[in-house]
């Protein structure tokens, strides 16, 4: 089986490298070498000339930020290049892989929404996600969407990183406590793409649209907590005290973009379909710790 993974430098992508490795040959693409989503006509012409069985999307514009200046840039990236891919893919007779975010929500309540549950972005990014996924469904070919949240890994920066830098510098530190979703790390999101997309090749009826996240759930303020006392008890210096480790609403940390509060997401039609089961977040971000104290 031939598999083009795009974005093989990212966070999700380059656990795919290794994931996927499994399955067949992979050809992995960057913005440098062929795979730059700005450039729509350089990349469907390598994919014809490819002519994958598969294609696994990784790339997108994750800045959230950032993307509330930049819409078009983000539009480009997150659903008119996927949606030529789609295209191309039902064309190949290829199943497209794609990835998307708990973002495409508004977060209202507090139950866990499913994959029929209605979408209404609060932000450029949630909207260009769910264009991107809109698309995808539109074109026709055989597909996996899996909408994840708060993606972490062991390499690059993470929250993690972060909450560990500044527990270290400070005597006190304020994160948000009402924002509630799993931290999903992208080595679990990697397998469980390399195993969906294999019964998926085997029997199309369970291609489709999916939650995929570890299971559990905890705010940023928790997470941070769980982090930090994590790394004091395995004798990493930390500065800031159990009882400084402050919650704070949103409403106190204002940002570009609107994130939801509920990012819960029910992944029982994945575990179902599928029979794999989701493992508990602090299970992965104990082991990202590990590699990375
Ligand atoms: N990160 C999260 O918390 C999160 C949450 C929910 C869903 N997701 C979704 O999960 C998927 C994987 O995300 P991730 O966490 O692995 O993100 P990531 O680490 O930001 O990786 C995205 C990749 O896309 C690449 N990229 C950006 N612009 C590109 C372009 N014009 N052409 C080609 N590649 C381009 C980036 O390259 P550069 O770094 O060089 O720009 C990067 O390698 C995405 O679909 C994302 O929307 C992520």
């Amino acid at each position: 089986m031939k598999i083009l993974l795009l974005g093989k430098g990212g966070q999700v992508g380059w656990e795919l490298r290794r994931s996927l490795a499994l399955l067949g040959e992979v050809v992995a693409l960057d913005h440098d070498d062929g795979g730059d989503f700005t450039q729509p006509a350089a990349l469907l012409t390598r994919v014809q000339a490819l002519a994958p069985q598969v294609i696994v999307n990784a790339a997108a514009h994750t800045a959230v930020d950032k993307a509330e200046s930049e819409p078009e840039l983000a539009r480009q990236i997150n659903a008119a290049t996927p949606a030529l891919l789609a295209i191309e893919a039902k064309r190949l007779g290829a199943l497209f892989v794609h990835y998307s975010t708990d973002y495409v929500f508004d977060g209202s309540g507090s139950q866990p929404r499913d994959e029929d549950a209605p979408i209404a972005p609060l932000s450029v990014y949630g909207r260009t996600k769910a264009e991107g996924e809109d698309a995808i469904r539109a074109s026709g070919c055989q597909h996996l969407i899996l909408r994840t949240s708060w993606v972490y890994a062991a390499r690059g920066g993470n929250f993690a990183k972060t909450m560990l830098r500044l527990a270290g510098e400070r005597d006190q530190l304020k994160v948000i406590a009402d924002q509630i979703g799993a931290p999903t790390g992208a080595d679990l999101l990697a397998d469980l793409t390399a195993h969906m997309l294999r019964a998926a090749r085997v029997n199309p009826a369970l291609t489709g649209t999916y939650h995929a996240v570890a299971s559990g759930e905890t705010s940023w303020h928790e997470y941070a907590r769980f982090v930090i006392e994590f790394a004091r008890a395995r004798g990493v210096a930390i500065k800031v005290a159990p009882d400084q480790i402050l919650p704070i609403p949103t409403s106190d940390y204002p940002t570009p973009a609107t994130r939801p509060l509920n990012s819960r997401l029910s992944t029982a039609r994945l575990q179902q379909r599928f029979g794999l089961t989701l493992p508990h977040w602090q299970q992965g971000v104990e082991r990202m710790l590990l590699e990375i104290l």
